[in-house]
């Protein structure tokens, strides 16, 4: 099967659950959050896991389900955090609703994610709650460092590594490893697989960077500089300090420790200095590593050819990615 028919099977299974009941004002956002599209890369790879240990991914369903959802809380929290008007081209759920609702929908996904994991039997049960809960603790230590480094000026490029791995890369490995532990494939199967993800997660975050600064505000569907307007200290910023001169960096920090109503002049400025810098194809360079660093572990992998050939596509996917 291929990246759009495994999209498409999950699609229907979600599609196939109702969502809205009473308390409306708790259901709706997540009814909203989650028909919002959005690419579905850790279902996919859920799916994509099982089928490649076990032929038999439909099993695999509600813990894709189960990731799916969980993500989707993610953004809903990071959209306050990250102050972001636009998600899927859509208005966020703490705009459309308020930040409150924001809160306790996001709360609830998390509980419902759980949930899903009571269809499967007591052993594989307890390894994806356990690896869950790792994870989402993880995803909490990232995000946390994400907004740390928003108003630090010494973050290094090796911290941000570390963050972007806890923020983003966990969740991507453990959807993989999922897939794996439903399989009921052996520990070190599962454990390549998790390495996997991890480096393919790190690529994927660096090209979210890129994008946020760099995208097309007509298809990216989130708003473009939204990373500036905060001070996030991407991988765009940290290695543009390395790189540029003098004037360059010390614009770049001044703009960096400030606040504005209005941008729009920050975002030009900023975008400036990294096409000047050429960080476009620095980072394009960084991508192509941890891509690579992946495909390495695939290649340590005890599976078919035609698998492989598979996960290489879809890392290939992630990294031309424009959305
Ligand atoms: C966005 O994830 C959050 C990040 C970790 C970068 P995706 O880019 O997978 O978002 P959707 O689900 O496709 O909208
Ligand atoms: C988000 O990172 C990571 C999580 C949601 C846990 P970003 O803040 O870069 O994600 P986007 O760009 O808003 O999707
Ligand atoms: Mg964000
Ligand atoms: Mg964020
Ligand atoms: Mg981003």
């Amino acid at each position: 099967m291929n990246i759009l028919q495994y999209q498409q099977e999950f699609l229907q299974y979600l599609e196939s659950k109702v969502w809205i009941h009473e308390p409306k004002n708790l259901y709706e956002p997540i009814d909203y959050i989650l028909q919002l599209g959005g690419k579905r890369i850790r279902p996919v790879l859920t799916l994509m896991a099982a089928d490649i240990f076990s032929s038999d991914y439909k099993k695999a369903m509600p813990a894709a389900l189960a990731v799916e959802v969980f993500h989707n809380f993610t953004l809903i929290h990071d959209d306050i955090m990250d102050d972001a008007p636009l998600r899927r081209g859509k208005v966020t759920v703490h705009e459309k609703w308020n930040i409150n609702t924001g809160i306790l929908s996001g709360d609830a996904m998390l509980i419902l994610a759980y949930q899903y994991f009571e269809n499967y039997e007591p052993i594989v049960f307890q390894k994806l709650a356990k690896l869950f809960s790792k994870t989402a603790l993880e995803v909490c230590d990232g995000q946390q460092l994400d907004v740390d480094f928003e108003t630090r000026n010494d973050v290094t490029i090796d911290e941000y590594i570390n963050m972007i791995r806890l923020k983003t890369s966990v969740l991507v490995a453990a959807a993989l490893k999922m897939g794996a532990i439903v399989a009921k494939t052996d520990e070190e199967n599962a454990n390549l697989i998790y390495d996997f993800g991890l480096n393919l997660g790190l690529a994927f975050q660096l090209q979210d960077d890129y994008l946020d600064t760099f995208g097309d505000p007509e298809t990216f569907g989130k708003q473009v500089g939204g990373d500036i307007i905060e001070n996030k200290k991407t991988f765009l910023y940290l290695k543009c300090l390395e790189v540029a001169n003098e004037k360059d960096r010390n614009k770049l920090k001044h703009y960096y420790n400030l606040k504005l109503d209005d941008n729009s002049i920050k975002i030009e400025e900023i975008r400036r200095i990294f096409d000047l810098n050429d960080i476009p194809v620095l980072i394009k360079h960084q991508i192509e590593h941890y891509t690579q660093k992946a495909f390495n572990t695939l290649a340590k992998m005890n599976i078919t050819k035609s698998n492989k050939e598979g996960l290489r596509e879809f890392g290939l996917w992630l990294m031309n990615r424009t959305v």
